[in-house]
C-alpha cells in the first residue's frame, strides 16, 4: 500500500528548502531589528477562541475550520490562523497592557479546509507580527514600512500594497444599515449565503463569489465612504506616515478583509507575479479583539505574510539574501531607544529609525507622545542600551544628545555623525 499526502498539503522539498529558509531567515531578521519578540502557540486552540473573534459568519468559520472533538470530549480547531491565539497567548501570560508596547512575531503553519488551488493549500504557512498597546497611526504605517522592506529585501516586486479603513464602532453602524438597505431590494436575486448574511453580517456579502451576487456587490456603498472623522484623520496619518517613507499604495475603498475583527486600517499586499490567488500578506488593527477575548482594553495592529505565496514568487529567482543587515545574527543586539518630544522631533525620529534598522541595529521609539520622563523609563523597560533624545531644542542646535543607559553618562552628537557613531557602539 502506498500513501499520500492529503488534498490541500504537500511536502516541501529539501529542493524547495534555500528558498523557504531565505524567508523565514529575512523575516525573523526584520522582524527582530524592529524589535519584535518571537512567540509559538500551540496548533490547536479551543474551537470557541475562532468563533468569537474571526466571526461565525465568515468563510473561514463557517466552512474552513479543521474542527474535532478530543477524548476528553472538548471541541477543538486546528489554528485557521495566528492573530486570536497570540491575544489569546498574551493575555493568559500577562504580556500586554494598554499603556505599554508589547511586539509579537511567530511563524508557522496554519489550517483551513478551502478547495485546493495553485497558492491555495489546507496546510500553508505563514510568517506574521503583532503589535499592543499604541493606537498610534504611526504603528500601523511601520507595520506596512516593515513588510515593504522584507518584500524588498527579498527582490520581490510588482507589488500593489492596498489600503482602507473599515470603520468603528462609531461609524459602522451606520454603514451597515446603509449596506442592507442597498441590499435589501436584491435580495430574492441573490445567494442563500448572501440571504444568511444581509441578516446577520452584512458586511460578510463581499466575500461572495456568486456571480449572480457581483453586480449588486460592486454597486454597494463603499465602508470608506462612511468613515467619522477620527477614523478618517486616523487613516490620513497612517498616509502621511507612508508618504514619508516613500511607500507607494492604493486606497482601495472596498476592501474589507475576510476576519470580522478588524477595525480601521486594513490592507492587503498583492503581488501581480500570481494567478487568482494574489495576496500574499494582509493586515490591520483590532482594538476590540484583546477585550473580547477576556483581557483589558488594548489596542493592536498586525499583518500575516502568506509563506507558500512568497516561496512561488522566489522558486526561480536568484537569492537574495545579500542584502539582508546583519541583525540578529551578526549585529549586537543592543537596543537603541529614541526618545522624541513634540511633532518635528518626531518625524526626524521616525527617519532615524528606519536608518538605524537600515543599519542592522534594533531600534525602537515610543508610540505614546509621553514625556521625556516616561520615555527613559520605557526604554529601561525594555532595556535599551542607548537613548537618543530628539526634541525642539536639539533639531535647533544640530545636536542629539545619546545617553548611555548602563553608565548614565551622555554625549551631544551632531545630527549628520549620529548614523557613524551609532556603528562603533
Ligand atoms: P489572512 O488574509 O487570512 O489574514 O491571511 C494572511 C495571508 O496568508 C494571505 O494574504 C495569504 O498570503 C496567506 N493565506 C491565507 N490562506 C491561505 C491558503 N489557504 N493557502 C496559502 N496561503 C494562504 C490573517 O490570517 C490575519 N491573521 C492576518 C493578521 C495578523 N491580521 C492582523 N494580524
Amino acid at each position: 500500500m502506498k500513501y499520500s499526502s492529503q488534498r490541500g498539503t504537500r511536502d516541501i522539498l529539501p529542493e524547495d528548502m534555500p528558498v523557504w529558509h531565505a524567508i523565514e531567515n529575512t523575516c525573523k531578521t526584520l522582524f527582530e531589528l524592529y524589535n519584535y519578540h518571537e512567540i509559538r502557540t500551540p496548533i490547536f486552540e479551543a474551537t470557541e477562541l475562532f468563533t468569537r473573534s474571526i466571526g461565525q459568519e465568515t468563510d473561514i468559520v463557517s466552512k474552513e475550520m479543521y474542527t474535532f472533538t478530543d477524548k476528553g470530549e472538548r471541541s477543538l480547531t486546528l489554528r485557521p490562523e495566528a492573530t486570536a491565539p497570540v491575544v489569546r497567548a498574551a493575555v493568559q501570560n500577562n504580556l500586554i497592557s494598554a499603556n505599554r508596547i508589547t511586539k509579537l512575531y511567530y511563524v508557522g503553519p496554519m489550517f483551513r479546509y478551502e478547495r485546493p488551488q495553485a497558492g491555495r493549500y489546507r496546510q500553508f504557512y505563514q510568517a506574521g507580527v503583532e503589535a499592543f498597546g499604541p493606537k498610534d497611526p504611526a504603528l500601523d504605517a511601520e507595520i506596512i514600512i516593515l513588510a515593504h522592506e522584507i518584500l524588498s529585501h527579498l527582490g520581490i516586486q510588482d507589488l500593489e500594497v492596498d489600503l482602507n479603513s473599515v470603520g468603528c464602532e462609531k461609524c459602522r453602524p451606520a454603514y451597515l444599515e446603509n449596506v442592507k438597505s442597498h441590499f435589501s431590494t436584491h435580495l430574492e436575486e441573490m445567494c442563500e449565503d448572501c440571504k444568511n448574511r444581509a441578516e446577520h453580517n452584512p458586511l460578510r456579502i463581499f466575500d461572495c463569489k456568486n456571480p449572480q451576487c457581483k453586480e449588486y456587490i460592486e454597486k454597494a456603498p463603499a465602508v470608506f465612504d462612511s468613515l467619522c472623522s477620527e477614523c478618517k484623520d486616523h487613516l490620513e496619518k497612517v498616509i502621511s506616515n507612508l508618504d514619508l517613507s516613500n511607500i507607494k499604495y492604493k486606497i482601495n475603498k472596498r476592501l474589507v478583509r475576510g476576519l470580522d475583527y478588524y477595525t480601521g486600517t486594513t490592507f492587503e499586499i498583492i503581488s501581480k507575479q500570481l494567478g487568482a490567488q494574489n495576496a500574499i500578506c494582509g493586515g490591520g488593527r483590532y482594538d476590540d479583539l484583546v477585550s473580547e477575548l477576556g483581557g483589558s482594553s488594548v489596542p493592536a495592529v498586525g499583518f500575516a505574510f502568506g509563506i507558500d505565496r512568497l516561496a512561488e514568487i522566489l522558486k526561480n529567482a536568484s537569492l537574495i539574501t545579500h542584502h539582508l543587515p546583519a541583525g540578529r545574527h551578526g549585529a549586537s543586539r543592543k537596543l537603541i531607544y529614541i526618545a522624541a518630544l513634540g511633532d518635528d522631533a518626531q518625524k526626524a525620529a521616525m527617519d532615524l529609525l528606519q536608518k538605524i534598522r537600515k543599519m542592522g541595529r534594533i531600534a525602537e521609539i515610543d508610540y505614546f507622545s509621553r514625556n521625556l520622563k516616561s520615555q527613559l523609563k520605557e526604554a529601561d523597560r525594555l532595556k535599551a542600551k542607548y537613548v537618543i533624545i530628539i526634541g525642539d531644542d536639539e533639531l535647533k542646535s544640530g545636536n542629539l544628545i545619546l545617553r548611555n543607559m548602563e553608565k548614565a553618562t551622555q554625549e551631544s552628537i551632531p545630527i549628520p555623525k549620529m548614523l557613524e557613531r551609532i556603528n562603533l557602539l
